[in-house]
């Protein structure tokens, strides 16, 4: 059984709880345990986020985040001391990424040294939680080691497997929550924090915890570029990749999701993670050959749109090449790793002039992109040639008629186009 006082928990129904890097995955848990009725401590280095957080707004959108964190008891501070008021830290510190694809672990190491300084304050247990997204053997190596002399804290790690759109969704109706501990009881105080989540817990080691968040986002990674790879050689014969995993999806060992061929997976999780494993079994001695491929896989596939395009218009020197759709996928606004990116280098290299539109993620790509027009949809399809590369509902519904279309994301009413073709159908 757990040194804690698990009465606390059981008793009453709020326990106090700190966050450690408010970002994506620190707000999300913070609002997701508010909506528990549990009292949060946000800890932040950002003063401006910190100031706007205090007065109930949300420095990034997210489904549901915004009302959540309004309504709950929620502090955010610059100060470490305040973990103090706690007896369970999770630590959601960013972990960037190196060029080789291995983590950049300065600001979670950073964050540790601040939070070990001041737990050496404290008499009480305290837990601290790994939420950040970690290479197998993280925790034991660096974080472990940094929190050792600070009153000897219990450690788990508890990865999360949020959707980017439906992050708190997905916090309130986990698939699994994943525990790893060091000792087989460390995790307890947390798996009584969950314990009416109705869903699996599974208990593991740190390593294999770790693992797990990889693996998963390895596998989904790798049905798409599966997909996309049976998508392509459909292509070459003419047969619709849809109605081939609509045939497969009936087979409970395959499902029917994650099966959706097009450009390639983008955002900020699944290219990352999986180029973070490779590089870590790189560092254990190990050449990754489906990841490897999984990985160059999704690099070819965008620039399959400027080919299929070169089809109908050869020469796309001074062109105007519509784009509809910017975000890696539909309903956010984030550009990180999107393939629209790619595909837009590609036309600009051509010497293209590109036309683009984008319900949420225009601003996000001016930053980057300013030279190229943004326009409304319909002007945006008056282009020579129009790429559809995010699935946005609202481009259901668009005036297809008398355009080419080349669609990356399968949108059914674009088929009425004049000229009109799949990438891999
Ligand atoms: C992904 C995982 O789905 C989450 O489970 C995980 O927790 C999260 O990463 C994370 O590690 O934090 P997310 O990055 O929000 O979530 O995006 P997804 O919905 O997985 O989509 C990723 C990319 O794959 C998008 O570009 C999407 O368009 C593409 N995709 C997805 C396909 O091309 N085909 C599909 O069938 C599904």
């Amino acid at each position: 059984m757990s040194r804690f006082n698990e009465s606390r928990l059981k008793n009453s129904d709020k326990a106090i709880l700190s966050v450690i890097g408010l970002g994506y995955v620190g707000l999300v848990t913070a609002a997701g345990f508010g909506l528990k009725g549990h009292k949060v401590i946000g800890v932040d280095v950002d003063e401006e986020k910190i100031e706007g957080l205090c007065n109930g707004l949300s420095p990034l959108y997210e489904e549901g985040l915004d009302e959540a964190i309004k309504n709950m008891d929620f502090t955010a501070t610059k100060d470490y001391q305040a973990v103090l008021d706690t007896n369970i830290t999770f630590l959601c510190v960013n972990t960037p990424s190196h060029s080789d694809g291995s983590m950049n672990l300065t600001y979670l190491k950073k964050a540790t040294e601040q939070l070990a300084e001041a737990l050496r304050q404290k008499n009480a247990s305290h837990l601290v939680v790994v939420r950040s997204t970690v290479t197998p053997g993280t925790t034991e190596e660096v974080i472990v080691p940094i929190l050792r002399d600070s009153g000897d804290p219990e450690i788990c790690v508890n990865p999360e497997f949020l959707r980017e759109g439906k992050a708190l969704h997905d916090f309130m109706n986990p698939s699994r929550i994943v525990i790893g501990d060091g000792d087989g009881k460390s995790g307890d105080l947390l798996q009584e924090l969950y314990r009416d989540f109705g869903c699996p817990i599974l208990r593991t080691d740190l390593n294999t915890a770790e693992m797990i968040k990889y693996a998963s986002n390895a596998f989904l990674a790798t049905k798409i570029s599966f997909i996309n790879e049976i998508g392509n050689i459909c292509k070459k014969m003419g047969i619709d990749v849809y109605e081939v995993t609509r045939g497969m999806g009936h087979d409970e060992r395959i499902g029917n999701q994650f099966l959706n061929a097009g450009i390639g997976f983008g955002g900020s999780c699944l290219p990352k993670d999986l180029k973070g494993i490779v590089a870590r079994a790189r560092e254990v001695g190990y050449e990754p050959r489906i990841l490897n491929e999984v990985l160059g896989l999704n690099e070819e596939q965008p620039l399959k749109m400027v080919e299929l395009l070169k089809k109908h218009i050869p020469l796309l020197k001074g062109k105007v090449i519509g784009v509809l759709g910017l975000a890696f996928k539909p309903d956010t606004d984030d550009i990180r790793d999107s393939k629209a990116i790619a595909i837009v280098e590609g036309l600009l290299e051509e010497g293209a002039q590109v036309r683009a539109y984008d319900p949420k993620a225009m601003p996000n790509f001016k930053k980057y992109y300013p030279h190229i027009d943004y326009k409304s949809p319909e002007e945006v399809l008056k282009s020579d040639a129009t790429l559809i590369l995010t699935e946005w509902d609202e481009f259901k519904n668009l005036d297809y008629t008398n355009r080419v279309i080349i669609d990356g994301r399968r949108i059914l009413n674009a088929r009425k186009a004049r000229i009109y073709e799949g990438i891999c159908w």
